[in-house]
């Protein structure tokens, strides 16, 4: 490298909203060619070699901090886990200071969740490393949504004209806010349903269809999203009661039938089962929630590839 080359600018990930379709192919033919290394017998390469990559989880996760620590290790990155239980932060501190202290031990990458929509944005100002928000309050959940994008174009071939049913806690959950934007800058059509009460309240503005009734949404859908019920993020009694959710909105082989015949079954995960999925179609052959994990490593690969600068290398 040489010493007088310009210093970089910095690349984070905090949204699908603003990226352009070049930039998401790109993350996805990326991600297809990392998901190849998931099936050698040394899943290893050594694109993030002598990088160091915080993992700095600030709200419970275990299949997103998972999936990016062996992301991060199968690109030979050196990887910190730092959650916010038995930290300094239950000793009150905020998270500017951590951003701070964390700053001058020099990571090259921040992976960060945090229950503030926006956080990913305010610590790219305490830190001179690259931020990928890996999840920020009910906003975004960007690699959430590479992955879905990543599973629906490997069965399909294609995102574009499909027409996808997304389905439950719509006004809670930044992974629906995410898998939306994309969707709908690859091409695709894509209905929303769920209780009115939790319908968002600016869904004109998100210039997709909507409705409360799951039949009609899944009705010759390519693919069906089912989202997990966020009784963690509810301010209120959004419903009567679980075996009343399950009733009208839950997922049966029964109302299956009304989505196209090959069409998918996603869910992002963790699922309560007998709430918003049966086990039947969960555990089904319609279900790709499985390939949703896996996918879900070779799609932080790339994205930890193109942080630190992997398209401009590559060009
Ligand atoms: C999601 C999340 O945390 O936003 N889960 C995940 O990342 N796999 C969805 C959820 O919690 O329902």
């Amino acid at each position: 490298m040489s010493l007088t080359a310009a210093p970089r600018t910095r690349r984070h990930l905090f949204s699908l909203a603003d990226m352009s379709a070049e930039d998401l192919l790109y993350l996805l033919d990326t991600a297809e060619s990392f998901a190849e290394v998931g099936r050698r017998e040394v899943k290893k390469v050594p694109t993030l070699r002598g990088k160091t990559v915080v993992n700095l989880f600030m709200e419970s996760s275990t299949r997103t901090r998972t999936s990016f620590e062996i992301a991060e290790k199968r690109l030979s990155a050196e990887v910190v886990n730092f959650s916010a239980s038995g930290s300094s932060v239950e000793k009150g501190e905020t998270l500017k200071d951590t951003m701070l202290t964390l700053n001058a031990m020099g990571p090259d990458i921040v992976v960060l969740r945090h229950k503030y929509a926006g956080s990913p944005q305010f610590v790219s100002r305490y830190t001179s490393a690259s931020i990928i928000n890996a999840g920020d309050g009910a906003r975004e959940h960007p690699t959430q949504g590479l992955l879905d994008l990543f599973t629906i174009r490997r069965r399909f071939g294609r995102i574009a004209g499909l027409r996808v049913a997304i389905v439950g806690d719509i006004a809670h959950s930044r992974v629906v806010r995410s898998a939306l934007f994309g969707l709908r800058t690859l091409g695709a059509e894509v209905v929303l349903c769920g209780p009115p009460t939790m319908l968002p309240h600016d869904s004109a503005g998100l210039g997709v269809q909507t409705t409360s009734r799951l039949e009609q949404a899944i009705d010759g859908a390519d693919v069906v999203m089912m989202l997990r019920v966020q009784f963690e993020r509810q301010r209120e009694q959004l419903f009567p009661n679980r075996h009343e959710y399950f009733r009208r909105y839950g997922l049966t082989a029964e109302r299956l039938r009304h989505a196209k015949p090959e069409a998918i079954v996603m869910h992002p995960g963790p699922m309560n089962r007998g709430v918003e999925i049966s086990s039947e179609v969960a555990d089904g052959p319609r279900s790709v929630i499985t390939d949703q994990v896996e996918a879900g490593v070779a799609a932080r690969m790339a994205v930890l590839f193109w942080v630190s600068g992997g398209a401009e290398t590559e060009a």
